[in-house]
């Protein structure tokens, strides 16, 4: 069966402008493969590129070396070398992403913020409304909050609106950046009921959980990144003359 993505040899590293053009090499030669229906999981510490990993997929970061491919509709699509433009379609359409932390807009209600995905698609509006709902409510929002916009809401009903505009979509392939960080049991357990929907559609997952409970109820496989560390990083590492870099 062909996967929807494909990864291959990737690298990735940042020039840090603010000490000098300073380069930061952090991933190299990570290649996999993700099917549809299922949730491969991210694991290893902090900073070892997890959510660098998911920002070069959602275009967010551009890849250093190496090549990424979607194969979706009508054969495949190198990310690694798509137009900027060509991404806002691919995003609306094919690629979720639920990022830690809600981006709220002031004045947007959390119900609208929730919609918003459905209708950037041309979807009806009452549609919308009712499907944006049934997320909140299984994600135990309370009703009252609904019309309000979320920036007061604490960390974890902004995380449940963040949750409920990922997964409204329907994304063929969805990023999962710590969606339950902020949640409490009975939420995080509507997270793992709404992954494995998604996996019964033919949604393929890629996601980072640091709740090792979380981890086991949705994963398929596991994907340690220690060994796509950059040398620069790795703990045995001498320190590279070449590339210039610090070493603790
Ligand atoms: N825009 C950036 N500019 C410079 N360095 C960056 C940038 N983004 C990430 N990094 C560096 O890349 C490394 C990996 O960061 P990343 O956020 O991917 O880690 P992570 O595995 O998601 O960690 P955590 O579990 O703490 O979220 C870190 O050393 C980080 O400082
Ligand atoms: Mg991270």
């Amino acid at each position: 069966m062909t996967p929807i993505l494909t990864v291959e040899h990737l690298g990735k590293g940042f020039v840090l402008h603010g000490q000098g053009g300073l380069a930061l090499s952090v991933m190299r030669d990570l290649s996999l493969e993700l099917h549809r229906g299922e949730c491969l999981v991210l694991a290893g510490p902090s900073g070892i590129g997890k959510s660098t990993l998911l920002k070069m997929l959602y275009g967010n970061y551009l890849a250093g070396d190496g090549r990424i491919r979607l194969h979706f509709g009508d054969g495949p699509l190198s990310l690694t070398e798509l137009p900027a433009h060509a991404w806002h379609a691919l995003r609306r359409d094919v690629i979720g992403y639920v990022s830690q932390f809600l981006r709220v807009v002031p004045r947007v209600s959390a119900r609208e913020v929730v919609m918003e995905p459905l209708l950037a698609r041309g979807a009806d509006t009452a549609e919308a409304r009712a499907r944006a709902e049934t997320l909140l409510a299984r994600l135990n929002l309370p009703e009252r909050l609904w019309s309000l916009p979320p920036g007061t809401f604490s960390g974890g009903e902004q995380q449940r609106v963040n949750i409920a505009r990922g997964f409204i979509g329907e994304h063929p392939l969805l990023l999962l950046d710590e969606p339950t960080a902020s949640l409490d049991a009975a939420n995080r357990t509507v997270v793992v009921e709404l992954i494995h929907e998604a996996k019964a559609r033919g949604a393929a997952m890629l996601g980072i959980f640091h709740d090792e409970d979380v981890r086991e109820r949705v994963a398929d496989r596991l994907l340690p990144l220690e060994s796509f560390m950059a040398p620069s990083l790795a703990p045995a590492a001498q320190p590279s003359t070449s590339r210039g870099l610090p070493h603790a």
